[in-house]
């Protein structure tokens, strides 16, 4: 595990719709437009998703549209169990019994995904071209999901395989290799077993292979929420970086650690009950909260203050491979 100090330094650069250094919510707003300009990746539409599909349905995403800009990272906030995580699967296009998307669209790239799962495999075969190539799941705990017995080399083909059966070994690894290498972290992560990385870099390679078939969206559900501060700052690190480096164009981080997500996240979205109570710029959000709820939930866990807002700007910075995450 990493125990190196924090990478940021001083004038790194920030992400363009993030307020100047020592702005106040004025100056904030007026950064607004910029944000706003992006082109549009994608907009989910009325999306609602139940479980049970009897008589004893239980709604978790109710009506729920929300959009995201080229390049943007949209931050999924909300307590536990608001439906963070339905959403993202229903966005993944992963729904699977007792979980039904009942209604709901997902344009990207000026195409319109019906995402409801009502008729079943019927459904999921439509949807299975998308999964992976222009919607991949980074899923909660996915650092804890890979096989104890196999390399990570292993892993990164059988992941290409199961979305182009013509895929060989050597193509795949080709890939992988590249693609440490432009996020500069070793390449000898490909021969580990898992149990020889950290949590942090084990998560970063989960990271790097949910997203080797270059998905125009990212779904990452609670991908910091194990971690400690500082891997947590080198998976941020990385997620920026990719975005930079279009490996995938856009973001959807979901996760109930506001902290996190105001220093990533260039839109926020704010979830309570099924819900998306409110949603806006960041530092719009973070500073001029509407909803009661956003209130209540920005007051009890986010400390917006000076010290807190210049971490955020030096989030930029490269991740530096540390010598202490590869044991
Ligand atoms: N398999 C399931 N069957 C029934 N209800 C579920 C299931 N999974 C989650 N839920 C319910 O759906 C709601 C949203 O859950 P979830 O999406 O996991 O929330 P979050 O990710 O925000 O913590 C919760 O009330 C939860 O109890
Ligand atoms: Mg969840």
């Amino acid at each position: 595990m990493s125990t190196r100090g924090t990478p940021g330094a001083p004038g790194s650069p920030t992400r363009a719709s993030k307020a100047p250094a020592g702005s106040t919510p004025a100056t904030a707003a007026a950064a607004v437009p910029a944000a706003q300009a992006r082109r549009l990746l994608a907009r989910a539409v009325e999306v609602s998703a139940v479980y049970g599909g009897g008589e004893r349905d239980f709604t978790a995403v109710d009506r729920v549209t929300l959009e995201l800009g080229e390049g943007e990272i949209l931050g999924l906030a909300g307590e536990s169990g608001c439906g963070k995580t339905t959403l993202g699967n229903s966005l993944a296009m992963i729904a699977n019994p007792p979980l039904y998307v009942v209604e709901g669209t997902l344009e990207i790239d000026g195409e319109q995904i019906d995402l409801t799962t009502l008729r079943g495999e019927q459904d999921l075969k439509r949807q299975r071209k998308y999964r992976g190539g222009v919607v991949s799941m980074l899923p909660q705990g996915a650092m804890n999901a890979i096989s104890p017995t196999l390399r990570v080399r292993n892993l990164v083909h059988d992941v290409m395989r199961a979305h182009d059966r013509t895929v060989t070994r050597d193509q795949a690894l080709d890939l992988a290799r590249d693609r440490l290498k432009m996020l500069e972290m070793p390449v000898r992560v490909l021969d580990s077993y898992p149990h020889q990385l950290s949590g942090g870099m084990k998560q970063r390679v989960v990271t790097v292979v949910s997203t080797l078939l270059n998905p125009r969206l990212l779904i990452a559900d609670e991908p910091t929420s194990a971690l400690d501060v500082s891997s947590q700052r080198m998976l941020v690190e990385m997620l920026l970086a990719m975005v930079e480096q279009r490996i995938m164009s856009g973001v959807v981080f979901v996760t109930h650690d506001l902290p996190v997500l105001s220093q990533v996240s260039d839109k926020l979205a704010i979830m309570n009950a099924g819900k998306i109570v409110e949603t806006g710029p960041t530092e719009q959000l973070v500073h001029d909260p509407q909803h009661p709820y956003t209130k209540k939930l920005l007051s009890s866990v986010l400390d917006p203050t000076a010290e807190t807002r210049a971490r955020g700007r030096d989030r930029r910075t490269r991740p530096e491979p540390a010598e202490g995450d590869l044991r």
